[in-house]
């Protein structure tokens, strides 16, 4: 099976910890791209699933959201949480964080609750069955109309990039907890027609290493 478990994810990542914002030289442009896509100035409530060290909460509180608007981020690695307490500790209330396995106990959220759900380069690292469970959780926890909003690893169109993608797709599927589970996937294709209706998805590349860029709308409970 690819992917890993929330326990593998939180060990990992708890010795991890801070080297992830290092990865900004195939991450920074693709999570600007997403979050230019995001509609965040109309955002009120955003849900973060594998929020890591805040570095992507920072930015969104400081440039582009509302400065009434709601953040809640959840992260399995308690080392993370505690370096995305310290960085988001001047916003006060406006952030709930969550130590917790973002797939397993149901989100502390009301359903339809929130706007956005955004995950950057965290929905790959799952399991498939959590992956389905993460969606679901996405779904309940976004009124109709709401965004899903991923930046997640994929595989690439070009000559170098194809390399690099099977390349980084054997290494995970050889031993998955390394590259801390992350391998490329095609979220696009794996999203339930009947849950989600697509509004952007693009594929940029930085290195060899390529990103899937996708904004989802959630569909009503009557069809739309
Ligand atoms: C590759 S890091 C990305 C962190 C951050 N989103 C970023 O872009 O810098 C993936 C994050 O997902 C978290 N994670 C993995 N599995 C999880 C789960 N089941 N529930 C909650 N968080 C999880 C990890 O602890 C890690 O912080």
């Amino acid at each position: 099976m690819t992917g890993i478990s929330a326990r593998e994810a939180k060990s990992f990542y708890d010795w991890f910890g801070a080297r992830q914002d290092a990865q900004g030289w195939y991450e920074d442009r693709a999570i600007a791209a997403l979050l230019a896509r995001a509609e965040l100035d109309r955002a009120r409530h955003v849900v973060e699933f594998g929020c890591g060290t805040g570095r992507v909460a920072e930015l969104l509180l400081r440039e582009h959201l509302p400065a009434d608007a709601r953040y809640l981020g959840i992260d399995v690695s308690s080392t993370m949480i505690g370096l995305a307490r310290e960085r988001l500790a001047s916003f006060g209330p406006r952030v709930t964080l969550i130590e917790g396995d973002g797939a397993g106990a149901p989100l502390p959220i009301a359903d339809g609750a929130a706007d956005r759900f955004l995950a950057t380069y965290a929905l790959e690292l799952l399991r498939p069955d959590d992956l389905a469970r993460v969606l679901e959780a996405a779904r309940r926890a976004l009124a109709p109309g709401g965004l899903l909003c991923s930046v997640n690893l994929t595989h690439g169109a070009g000559g170098i990039e194809r390399a690099v993608s099977w390349t980084w797709g054997r290494i995970v599927a050889l031993a998955p907890a390394r590259l801390g589970g992350c391998r490329p996937i095609d979220l696009a294709a794996a999203l339930p027609d009947d849950a989600w209706a697509p509004v952007h998805r693009e594929v940029l590349s930085a290195y060899g290493v390529s990103s899937e860029i996708l904004v989802a709308r959630r569909r009503g409970d009557t069809a739309d």
